[in-house]
């Protein structure tokens, strides 16, 4: 069965999302991987998991290399970030085949306040985008992007519902996309 790796920073629903739904079953989630170690994802979680805080690096270039090392260590056919909130050095962009996952319309709304930017805007439409993971923030090719129209009595957390469903729906369909198909 396919290995795959998964990085996570805070809430892990998506991680745990990937777990109930491909785990043993399309891959093998070897280990998820944070940042972070008051992570609330790593409660409960039915796998390995291993913390590398970034804060015991002196730089970001010395944390990648760690990342890649200790990635390394599980021999993945595919690493994906799931919610990964770390802008990514050459370090780890050059060695890693990784996707990632970002709540808006790429190219539209890069960076951490991408659900409040899409709530805010004029366009009638919003939704979701798993892409490769290049040198430039969520700017890597795009591999499935899927949208939803914004309805006229929208909240930021009707919203919010919304785009976390189709998360859950598109992420682990793309792993299997990948793994399988490509
Ligand atoms: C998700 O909405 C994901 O799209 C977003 O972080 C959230 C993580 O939630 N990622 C980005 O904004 C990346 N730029 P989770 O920890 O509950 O899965």
């Amino acid at each position: 069965m396919k290995k795959i790796v998964v990085l996570f920073s805070g809430e892990g629903r998506n991680l745990h999302n990937i777990i109930k739904k491909l785990h043993n079953k399309e891959c093998k989630v070897v280990c998820a991987i944070t940042n972070n170690p008051k992570a609330k994802g790593l409660i409960n979680l039915p796998i390995k998991s291993e913390v590398l805080r970034h804060n015991d690096f002196n730089s970001r270039k010395e944390h990648d290399k760690a990342l890649v090392k200790l990635i390394g260590r599980y021999k993945p056919d595919l690493t994906v970030l799931a919610g990964f909130m770390r802008i990514l050095t050459p370090e780890f962009t050059k060695n890693i085949k990784a996707i990632n996952l970002h709540p808006s319309l790429l190219p539209k709304h890069k960076g951490a306040r991408a659900i409040q930017d899409s709530f805010d805007d004029k366009d009638t439409e919003a939704g979701v985008t798993v892409h490769w993971v290049e040198d430039e923030l969520d700017g890597g090719e795009i591999i499935v992007q899927e949208r939803f129209k914004k309805s006229n009595n929208e909240t930021l957390e009707s919203f919010t519902c919304k785009i976390k469903e189709l998360e859950y729906k598109l992420l682990p369909q793309a792993i299997v996309k990948i793994l399988y198909e490509s």
